[in-house]
């Protein structure tokens, strides 16, 4: 299966949950996750993560624009599972990276900026379904607040756009940004039991 987790916003939590889904589809078989974002902040983590010798590991490559397709889809062949961060901004990666995925995961904040900034996306994401009609597109709300869980606007939005929208809540958890920092994912560092109760029920939730 390939996944691809993206959306034209930055800081929505695309990297964080990238990694997060293929450190832990790397836990059941060979998994490729694919840096196309020109920031690459994924492949900085997979430094950080060979450094501190964790284990298992996706193996991280960066693909930029159409290579993202073309070399992604010849390189996901060797693998049980490939997850594509792809870019914060709207991009010819972005689009071949909608073109390659089976599942498209989009994480997006619960927000009024957050829901304005979707329209563009969107339209990106209804262009790529008339190449790619088995795209399977699912939204994550992340970076909630814990002490409100509140995406009522949010989740009225996403309804009246027929956007299939995951139970998972991603709240926002300072167990995420140390994670990262130290190439790790919360489950690993063990400090935070809702940040890896939310991992493993989005996990489950997408692979089921
Ligand atoms: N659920 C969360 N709780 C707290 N901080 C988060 C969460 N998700 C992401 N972050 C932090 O927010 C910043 C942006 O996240 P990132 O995953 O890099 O987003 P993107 O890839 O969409 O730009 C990073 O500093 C990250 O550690
Ligand atoms: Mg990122």
């Amino acid at each position: 299966m390939i996944y691809a987790v993206l959306n034209t916003k930055g800081g929505v939590s695309k990297t964080t949950t990238a990694v997060h889904l293929a450190t832990m589809l790397a836990r059941e078989g060979k998994t490729l996750l694919i840096d196309a974002d020109p920031q690459q902040s994924a492949a900085s983590w997979a430094v950080w993560r060979s450094e501190a010798g964790r284990d298992p590991s996706p193996t991280t490559i960066c693909l930029s624009g159409k290579a993202v397709f073309d070399e992604g889809r010849k390189m996901a062949e060797d693998y049980a599972s490939c997850v594509v961060d792809a870019g914060g901004r709207d991009s010819s990666g972005l689009r071949a990276a909608l073109l390659l995925a089976q599942m498209a995961i989009i994480p997006i904040g619960a927000s009024n900026l957050d829901a304005a900034a979707m329209t563009d996306l969107l339209e990106v994401v209804d262009l790529s379904k008339d190449y790619n009609p088995e795209l399977n597109v699912h939204v994550l709300l992340t970076r909630i607040d814990p002490r409100t869980k509140d995406a009522g606007e949010m989740l009225e939005f996403l309804k009246s756009h027929s956007l299939k929208v995951l139970e998972t809540r991603v709240c926002e958890r300072v167990a995420y940004r140390r994670a990262i920092g130290e190439g790790a994912i919360v489950q690993e560092l063990g400090k935070d039991p809702l940040a890896t109760a939310e991992m493993e029920a989005f996990f489950t939730e997408i692979t089921q």
